[in-house]
């Protein structure tokens, strides 16, 4: 006991008001440590996924050519299959026939065969395509747009202020696109 060892006559309270003051000064400098994690663990996947991505309101689109990647770098032509011919999210086969997904069912027959699509268009065109389809075909096509923001439209609630596609599955739409030649 302290206050024996060193002679003086501390109260045994005093004692454990400090301790527990040691106490709180700990977990304050634990939490401060955790704090300072966890900003870092919330920054990360934002630098990663975030840093490169091109906003649907700040994409430059001109002459109808969209030329830089909307995520920042090249997409996989694997999963931009299954974007195409995804029925919930591209659903692009609802309106499209092409060869290359001839065993799915249901080829929509509205817009024109995609196949040797690659041949007609250059990357940055078929990314404007896919962005803003509007800005490319007029107002007047019933192909949606599919990087602009879903606002005060009739729209389900969950697309609300989003896009149809994110930056990345557009990216990969176009990298199968690509391989669309004749
Ligand atoms: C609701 C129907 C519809 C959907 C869904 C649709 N499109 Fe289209 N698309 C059209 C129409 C119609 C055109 C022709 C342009 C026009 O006259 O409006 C077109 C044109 C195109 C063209 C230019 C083709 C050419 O040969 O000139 C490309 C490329 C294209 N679409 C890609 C896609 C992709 C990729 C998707 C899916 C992510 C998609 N479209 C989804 C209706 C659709």
């Amino acid at each position: 006991m302290r206050w024996l060892e060193t002679g003086r006559h501390e109260k045994p309270e005093r004692l454990v008001a400090i301790s527990s003051n040691r106490m709180r000064e700990g977990i304050l400098h634990f939490g401060y440590k955790a704090g300072i994690c966890l900003v870092f663990a919330a920054l990360l996947p934002l630098g990663a996924a975030g840093a490169a991505t091109v906003a649907p309101d700040s994409v430059r689109m001109s002459d109808g050519m969209v030329e830089a990647s909307l995520s920042g770098a090249p997409g996989d032509p694997a999963a931009g299959k299954k974007w195409f011919t995804g029925r919930k999210l591209g659903n692009c086969l609802a309106c499209h026939a092409n060869q290359d997904a001839a065993s799915q069912p249901f080829h929509g027959e509205i817009g024109p065969a995609l196949d040797g699509v690659a041949d007609r268009y250059s990357e940055a065109q078929l990314r404007a395509i896919l962005v803003n389809s509007k800005a490319v075909f007029g107002d007047a096509t019933i192909m949606p747009a599919f990087y602009r923001l879903l606002k005060d439209q009739r729209v389900r609630k969950e697309f609300d202020g989003k896009t149809i596609l994110s930056a990345e599955q557009v990216e990969d739409v176009i990298a199968y696109l690509m391989t669309l030649k004749e």
